[in-house]
C-alpha cells in the first residue's frame, strides 16, 4: 500500500465541491485515512510550496492557497501517488484529460481545485504537514 497527500484547495471549498471530488476519490479506490479542514497562513502556504519559491507564480500561489479555508487529506491505495496524480489530470485544467478531476471541476491553472504530491517522499513530508502520526493510522480493510 501506498500513500499520498492531496489537498482540496480554497476554490474546491468555495464551490461547494468538497462532496464531489471525495466521491470520484473514493469511486476511484483511494481509502481516506486522515482528513481536516483548515486555513493556511501566507506562511505556511509559502513553506508547504517552497520548492516553488524562485518560480514567477508564487506569490499568486502563496495567496490563492491562504485565501480561505482547504481540506488536506492523507489517501491510500496500491501506487497511490502516481494513480492519483492520472486521477487530478494535467496543472492546467485545458490540458487535462477527459473525466479528471480537473478537467470537471478546475477554472484555470493557477485555481485547479487539488494538490497531489509529486513522489511518495514527498507525499510523507506533506503529510506530516498537515497530520499528527495518530491522526494518520491506517484504515482497516
Ligand atoms: P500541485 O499538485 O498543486 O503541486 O500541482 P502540480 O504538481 O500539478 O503543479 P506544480 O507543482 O508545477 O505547481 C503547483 C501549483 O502552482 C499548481 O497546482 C498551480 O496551483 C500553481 N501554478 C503552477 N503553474 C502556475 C502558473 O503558471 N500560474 C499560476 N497562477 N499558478 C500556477
Ligand atoms: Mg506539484
Amino acid at each position: 500500500m501506498e500513500r499520498t497527500l492531496t489537498i482540496l484547495k480554497p476554490d474546491c471549498v468555495r464551490k461547494q465541491l468538497i462532496g464531489a471530488v471525495i466521491d470520484k476519490i473514493e469511486r476511484a479506490g483511494f481509502r481516506v485515512v486522515a482528513m481536516k479542514k483548515t486555513k493556511l497562513t501566507a506562511q505556511t502556504a509559502g513553506e508547504f510550496y517552497a520548492v516553488h519559491s524562485q518560480r514567477p507564480f508564487y506569490g499568486e500561489l502563496v495567496e490563492f492557497m491562504s485565501s480561505g479555508p482547504c481540506v488536506p487529506m492523507i489517501l491510500e491505495k496500491e501506487n497511490a501517488v502516481a494513480d492519483f496524480r492520472t486521477l487530478i489530470g494535467a496543472t492546467d485544467p485545458a490540458e487535462a484529460a477527459e473525466g479528471t478531476i480537473r478537467n470537471l471541476f478546475a477554472d484555470s491553472k493557477g485555481e485547479n481545485i487539488i494538490h497531489g504530491s509529486d513522489s511518495a517522499e514527498n507525499a510523507q513530508i506533506e503529510a506530516g504537514f498537515f497530520f499528527s502520526t495518530e491522526e494518520a493510522v491506517r484504515v482497516n480493510n
